[in-house]
């Protein structure tokens, strides 16, 4: 019963704010809306309104390119010694490595020390993984044993300002079935 009253007084609350920021929005529109009604020259020459649109379209286009993260394919992958700028980043961690083997040209960064990895300096970047930091746009694309933490992977680089990533989603367990290895 007491759970209930609270709910309702959590509704309520949220309510009266609702429309609290309803009337102050109105309020503060309401100048703008008789400065444009009196023949406002901002609001009516469409070249003052253009500038302020490409800004939005570009920010959503930022926004769109940011967020996506892309699909590799097993014979993307395969071709990555191929392409030197790629960096193929097995999460998975050493002891499973150990164990299974590992995709070429890939480059072991285990996922719970990805984040300080990433994070960290050029120079200790290189030293402990030897290879060259990735810059933010460089394409990375994430592999471990199924495809999980590959993402997840994916998306703590999204976090920390990487633009151009891919997920492996057949993973180890794919490409240990393609090429005849142990899973
Ligand atoms: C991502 O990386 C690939 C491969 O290096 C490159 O072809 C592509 O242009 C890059 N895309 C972006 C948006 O930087």
């Amino acid at each position: 019963m007491r759970l209930i009253n609270i709910n309702i007084g959590a509704a309520n609350a949220a309510a009266a704010v609702d429309a609290f920021v309803i009337v102050l929005t109105v309020a503060s529109l309401l100048p703008i809306i008789s400065a444009n009604d009196s023949s406002n020259r901002e609001f009516s020459d469409p070249s003052a309104i253009k500038p302020v649109e490409s800004t939005i379209s570009s920010a959503a286009n930022l926004h769109i390119k940011r967020r996506k993260i892309m699909d590799a394919t097993y014979e993307q992958v395969k071709d990555v010694p191929n392409h030197p700028e790629i960096y193929l980043i097995d999460v998975r961690n050493p002891e499973e490595l150990t164990a299974t083997g590992s995709i070429p040209s890939s480059l072991n960064v285990p996922l719970p020390e990805l984040e300080a990895a990433l994070n960290s300096d050029s120079e200790e970047f290189e030293k402990k993984y030897g290879r060259a930091k990735p810059a933010n746009d460089a394409n990375i694309i994430f592999t471990c044993r199924s495809g999980r933490r590959a993402q997840e992977a994916a998306e703590i680089a999204k976090t920390v300002g990487f633009t151009n990533l891919s997920v492996y989603r057949g993973s180890w367990l794919e490409w240990a079935e393609k090429e005849g290895l142990p899973q």
